[in-house]
């Protein structure tokens, strides 16, 4: 990738845990349905999975909420279906009711037939949406990539969608855990495949989001989440040095979990809002950045309510981590809703902008 120097690189030298004038911020689902003008593309484009599928409007909804605020990094409009689509599951959605696959996985027989999808072919698409994306910041801000962790890919894989106890595939992990690891492990080489491409487009960050490897007990959190992240940080190519690609794993209901994420040699740990940003930096020594971890209702709170929040976890942090605000990136603990109020982030960013500044 050319080596056009970002106007803006607050994020990366946060996740290098090294001085910034500023907390960066961006927010887990910043393009979305609470922004009118992202409705608006994603109406033209028919569909939520025809928007993914289209690099030219991906690209545009992307940059959306960087138009509105002044926002440290852009994440690629996507999703962490398209790879389970990719190996042949068939991804919709039904109508309110979230995402759906026509051909769950089930049983031992059903994984024995999965593949890694080619990322020139099948997902061709997605890297396509981070050349264009990449190309149009023209290096206002970094580009961040993504995937869903084996274990959370899996859940949706074997449940065929969403799931209020993950029945399904609790079952599969206790009554079949050969097959189970086999299914996690053709994702892990997946995952991997589909960090590297994205990377190799143009990804200057990369995240993986394990949202529900918090509803494992901690035995099988150990043998089924944590073990696939630990061999993605390992195995993931990422360049030396400050060219380095740096990876941030986010779990919800990870806090059990922190010191074991930061061990892992992945430059980022994302936490949600059940823990303080003050016993993150503790428990992870200095080892990684951690970003968080307001919890998204917040928003929905009053200007100078959500003022006062960002102000207790900028210094939350600052207490945990000797006296310094390094090594922090502002984040949500989890993603934004649709019916959150635009201005409230601006006033979120400013503020966060605003009150660290040294
Ligand atoms: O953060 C961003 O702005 C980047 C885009 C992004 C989307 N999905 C767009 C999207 C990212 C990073 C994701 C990740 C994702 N997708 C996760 C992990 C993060 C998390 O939230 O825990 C998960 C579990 C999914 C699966 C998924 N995709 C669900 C459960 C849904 C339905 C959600 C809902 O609120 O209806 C989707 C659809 C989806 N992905 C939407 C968006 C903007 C809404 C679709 C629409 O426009 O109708």
């Amino acid at each position: 990738m050319s080596a056009t120097p970002l106007k803006n690189d607050r994020f990366l030298r946060a996740l290098r845990r090294e001085p910034v004038d500023r907390t960066p911020v961006w927010l887990m689902r910043q393009a979305g349905r609470y922004l009118p003008e992202y409705r608006a593309t994603r109406a033209e484009a028919g569909s939520f999975l025809a928007l993914a599928k289209n690099p030219e409007l991906a690209c545009e909804v992307t940059l959306q909420p960087l138009r509105r605020y002044p926002l440290d990094a852009a994440i690629l409009f996507s999703d962490i279906l398209t790879v389970p689509d990719a190996m042949g599951l068939g991804l919709y959605f039904a109508e309110g009711e979230g995402p759906k696959f026509t051909n769950p996985v089930r049983t031992p027989a059903d994984i024995a037939h999965l593949a890694v999808p080619d990322m020139d072919g099948e997902l061709r698409y997605v890297m396509d949406a981070v050349r264009t994306i990449r190309a149009a910041l023209d290096g206002s801000v970094p580009l961040i990539g993504f995937s869903g962790s084996p274990w959370t890919l899996a859940c949706y894989m074997v449940e065929g969608g969403g799931s209020k106890d993950f029945a399904r595939v609790k079952s599969l992990a206790l009554n079949h855990p050969e097959a189970m690891h086999q299914l996690l492990s053709v994702t892990t080489d997946a995952v991997i495949a589909y960090l590297s491409a994205q990377r190799a487009a143009g990804a200057q960050a990369l995240q993986v989001f394990d949202t529900w490897g918090g509803v494992l007990s901690p035995r099988m959190y150990r043998e089924f989440s944590l073990r696939y992240l630990q061999r993605i940080a390992s195995e993931l190519e990422r360049g030396e040095g400050s060219d380095r690609t740096p990876l941030i794993l986010f779990g919800k209901g990870n806090a059990a979990y922190l010191e074991d994420l930061a061990a892992t040699g992945a430059e980022g740990v994302g936490a949600d809002w059940l823990v303080d940003l003050g016993e993150a930096a503790r428990r992870t020594g200095g080892k990684v950045a951690v970003q968080g971890n307001l919890d998204p209702v917040t928003l929905y709170a009053t200007p100078d309510a959500i003022r006062t929040e960002v102000g207790r976890a900028l210094d939350s942090w600052r207490d945990g981590n000797g006296g310094s605000r390094e090594g922090h990136v502002f984040n949500l603990g989890h993603g934004m809703s649709p019916d959150m109020d635009p201005d409230h982030v601006g006033v979120l960013v400013e503020a966060v902008h605003t009150l660290s500044a040294r």
